[in-house]
């Protein structure tokens, strides 16, 4: 199984478990949140009923090196779930973000108007010399090639802070590859595994645009965003 920079189609259960224990330096996931997504236009999320895939966190802990970290999205409606997972796995949380949002993703008792992730330890990683807030600015993607997008920007302030360069970055719910692009943009390696065929396709573009931008950035000075 090719693990260095590489987007794995196939369910993330069975995957998992043939890579080697204590190979990845950081894992950035954005999981089913297990609330039956479905947007406007009808675009839904596999798994988003499907508790059982946060058995993956269980693979997760085993993968990662002693004395490192994984930042998980959740939906907080399915926080119950979500704790029993990173729990029975073994994590410790040692840390919550929220992203406020200028926008309503949902509206019914409140207007949902920010994104969460956990960070959570497995053993006790070092303090990092600057550590992010916890609260940290979103962008909006725009959901274009993918229902739930995270922003590239989103997730770059958190791999530069919890990785250090070369480290493996593994993200096993990738959908649109942000979390891999945002790894090779800060010159880590990437390991992406996704259900879905189409999302897989498009990662790969994506990493192929981040890989050509990198090897011309000595001349002409950065990636654009457009490409990635
Ligand atoms: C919340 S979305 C991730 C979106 C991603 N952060 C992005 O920026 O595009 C969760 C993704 O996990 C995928 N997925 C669900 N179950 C999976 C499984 N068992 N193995 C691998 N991927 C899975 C879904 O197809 C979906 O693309």
């Amino acid at each position: 199984m090719p693990m260095n920079n590489s987007i794995i189609q196939g369910d993330c259960l069975d995957i998992l478990p043939t890579l080697p224990t204590e190979s990845v330096g950081l894992v950035v996931t954005d999981p089913p949140y297990l609330v039956r997504y479905r947007d406007r236009s009808g675009r839904t999320v596999r798994n988003d009923d499907n508790p059982g895939v946060l058995a993956a966190f269980t693979d997760i802990y085993r993968l990662l090196k002693p004395d490192s970290l994984c930042i998980s999205f959740y939906g907080w409606n399915s926080v119950d779930a979500f704790f029993a997972a990173w729990r029975g796995a073994g994590f410790r949380p040692v840390g919550h973000i929220v992203w406020p949002k200028d926008y309503a993703s949902s509206r019914r008792y409140l207007q949902a108007c920010h994104e969460q992730a956990y960070l959570l330890a497995k053993g006790t990683p070092r303090i990092p010399a600057e550590p992010v807030k916890d609260v940290q600015s979103w962008e909006y993607t725009g959901n274009r090639a993918h229902p739930t997008e995270k922003a590239v920007s989103v997730l770059k302030p958190l791999i530069s802070c919890f990785s250090s360069p070369g480290d493996l970055v593994l993200d096993p719910f990738a959908g649109s590859g942000s979390a891999c692009v945002a790894a090779a943009l800060s010159g880590r390696r990437y390991l992406g595994i996704e259900l879905e065929a189409r999302y897989c396709e498009h990662a790969r573009r994506r990493l192929a645009g981040v890989s050509r931008c990198l090897d011309r950035q000595t001349q002409a000075g950065g990636c654009h965003r457009r490409t990635v």
